[in-house]
Order: structure tokens, then sequence, then C-alpha cells
């Protein structure tokens, strides 16, 4: 080889300039599901800390709350979406295998010829997609990402299901990460452990449903049905809890910071019951922002963190310039976290 290659010129550090973020239009309380599943207001409540969850109207699309929170987000930002080189989609909620929903969005919102793909790292995918922005942007090889994390969690949910079904959530959260003179995204720790894939999963895959509906329905595949999702709820619980905050620890001390210096924290909405033990484990104080978004929102997978980053600034318990710790954890299993500092 003679010819020596050009790279792109890196830029020194990257931020978040700005996050939207757009939850499904209904309010669905607690009441309204519990029928099917034999289980109670008070018990949800308890055990989970939802109130009521967020659900899209059947004629609302992913695209849609896409569109939504994207455009929130650039907003914020101040950024144009012609200025805009990559345009990120976490989410396991889209029906067509290709092409991504990235590349529709990044039509709908007018920054072709933006780079575009889609993410599948579920309720972390948010927490991935600020890693890959971040490196984009340091690396140079985009200036400004736009990093969504969507979900319409209603197209997944069977009302009669007891282990996760009435946790779940519609909505999308977005985030545009642009260069910066001071570093705003911090290293991220992120990893996976696929040996626990069948802890939360799909019921059937897509061949299977496919084979029962229009091949009549094969030995082996009887019962076969529209797939949804199912989750082994305590063991979840207790890796989140036994893993979790190892990994977040990580990110603090990766980022050359200690857990004192954390303004607000921000995990994946899962289950209250779970947030609260990560604030007692880190050993967070009360001073300390915490993510509650749960409890009106529910469980939406890859929005739920900027979902929940977006409600602590639009309602102040967390301002422009705070440190925070944000922490992405769901199926595959998979985990991400990083500190960041709010626009
Ligand atoms: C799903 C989850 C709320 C269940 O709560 P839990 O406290 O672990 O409940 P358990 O499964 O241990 O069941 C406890 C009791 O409640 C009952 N129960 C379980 N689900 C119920 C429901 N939806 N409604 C009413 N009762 C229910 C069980 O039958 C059991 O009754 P028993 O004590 O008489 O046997 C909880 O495990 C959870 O949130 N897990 C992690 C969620 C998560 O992070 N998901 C991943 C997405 S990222």
């Amino acid at each position: 080889m003679t010819a020596t290659l050009r790279q792109t010129a890196p830029t020194t550090a990257s931020r978040i300039l700005g996050v939207g973020g757009l939850r499904g239009e209904d309010v669905v309380p607690n009441d309204e599901i519990v029928g099917p599943i034999n289980s109670s207001d008070e018990w949800i409540r308890q055990r989970t800390g939802i109130v009521s969850r967020r659900r899209a109207k059947p004629t609302t699309t992913l695209a849609d709350l896409a569109e939504g929170a994207a455009r929130a987000a650039l907003d914020a930002a101040g950024i144009d979406a012609s200025q805009v080189d990559a345009v990120l989609v976490s989410t396991v909620t889209y029906f067509e295998q290709t092409p991504s929903i990235a590349a529709v969005l990044t039509d709908r919102l007018g920054a072709t010829p933006a780079a575009a793909y889609d993410i599948s790292a579920a309720c972390a995918g948010y927490c991935y997609g600020i890693a890959q922005a971040d490196a984009m942007v340091r690396s140079g090889v985009a200036r400004h990402v736009l990093v969504v994390g969507v979900e319409k969690m209603s197209d997944f949910i069977d009302p009669t299901d007891r282990t996760i079904s009435f946790l779940l959530g519609d909505g999308a959260g977005a985030a545009v990460v642009g260069p910066s003179d001071v570093p705003g995204i911090g290293p991220t720790v992120w990893g996976s452990d696929g040996a626990q894939s069948r802890v939360i999963f799909q019921t059937e895959p897509w061949l299977a449903f496919r084979r029962a509906a229009g091949e009549g329905v094969p030995a082996g595949l009887e019962g076969v049905s529209w797939p949804t999702l199912r989750q082994e709820g305590p063991t979840v619980f207790k890796w989140v809890i036994s893993q979790m905050p190892d990994v977040a620890r990580r990110a603090v001390a990766a980022a050359g910071l200690e857990m004192g210096d954390i303004d607000v924290f921000i995990p994946h909405q899962a289950n209250m019951r779970i947030t609260d033990q990560l604030v007692k484990l880190l050993k967070l104080g009360p001073e300390v922002a915490v993510g509650r978004d749960i409890a009106e929102t529910g469980n939406t997978s890859a929005a739920s963190v900027p979902l929940a980053t977006e409600r602590l600034l639009r309602e102040g318990a967390a301002k422009s310039g705070d440190v925070a710790l944000q922490i992405g954890f769901g199926a595959g299993l998979v985990y991400a976290a990083q500190v960041v500092v709010l626009p």
C-alpha cells in the first residue's frame, strides 16, 4: 500500500444541544386495564408506581410520534433539520423490516440526505444512540446527529398478559447532539448478556406467525398468534438491582466524576421500585432530581430516558447545565450508561 488515506478531522467534544418529547395522546389509568389481568389499581401503584400510562391512538403511527419528538428537539437545540448529518432511531416496535424508520423520518423532517439507520437495543436504545452520536460528532463523521427513541408498545401488548403489558406506554423522545467546546457527554459504559435473551422476549418469531397465518397451522405452531411481549419480571428486577449500580458507578468514574457530582439521575422507566432501589444503592441524596416519568407515562422502552429528561427540564426539576447520570437496560439483555450535561 503506497497511498496514505486522509481521515475525518476530529472534534474535541460533543454535547446534547436540545431534547424533545411526544407522548401518546390517550391517558390510560390503571382501572381501565386491570380487568383482563385480575389486578387492581392499588396493586399496580404499589408494585410499579404507575398511576396511568400514555397510549397513542390507533391512527397515530410510530413515524408521527418520532417526528413530533424530533421537531421539538430541533427547536430546543435551535438547529434546522437541514443541518442534521445523521438520524439514529432506536425502536423495537417498527413493523417494517426495511426501509428503516430513520430514513422515513429523515425525509419527513426535511433532513435529507442525512445518513439514517435504526438501532435495536430495546430500553437501552436511546443511551446506545447517544453513545454513537457522541462518537460520530467527535470523530468528525457528522456535525449534528439526531437521536430518537420511539415506541408504540401498545401494538405489542396482550391485554390478558400479567408479566409486562400493563407496564407499557407509547411515546417518543429525541435529542440533538453536536460539537461543543467542553465535554458534555461522558464515556459510555455499555454491554449485553445474550444468555438471558429469553428473559424479556417476543412470544413468537415473525416466521412462525407468517407460517401459521398463511399456510395453515403446521405441526408445532398450533396456537401461534400475533406476537406480543413477555418477561420474567422478578428475574429482570434482580438483574437490574444486582448489575446496574456497578454500570452506573463505572460511567460516573469514566467521566472523571464522583457520585456526589451528579445533579440528576435518569434511569430507564421500568418500575418505580427499581428506580427507588437504584437511588438507594447509588447513595444519591435528596438533592438529586430523579426521573419518575413512569408514574404518568408508563414504560416506553427506548423513549423512556429522553421522555423523563424532557419532563424534568420542562417542570423545572432539572435545569440546563445540570450533570445527569442516565442509564438504560432491557431486552437482550442490554444496557448503557453515560453522564451528560443537560442542554
Ligand atoms: C413485573 C413486575 C411489576 C411484577 O412485580 P413483582 O413484585 O416482581 O411480582 P411477582 O411476579 O413477584 O408476583 C408477586 C405476586 O403478585 C402477583 N402478580 C403478578 N403480576 C401481577 C399483576 N400484574 N397484577 C396483580 N397481581 C400480580 C403474583 O401472582 C404474585 O402473587 P402471589 O404472591 O400470590 O404468588 C416486576 O417484576 C417488574 O417490574 N419487573 C421488572 C420490570 C422491567 O424492568 N421490565 C423490563 C422492561 S425494561
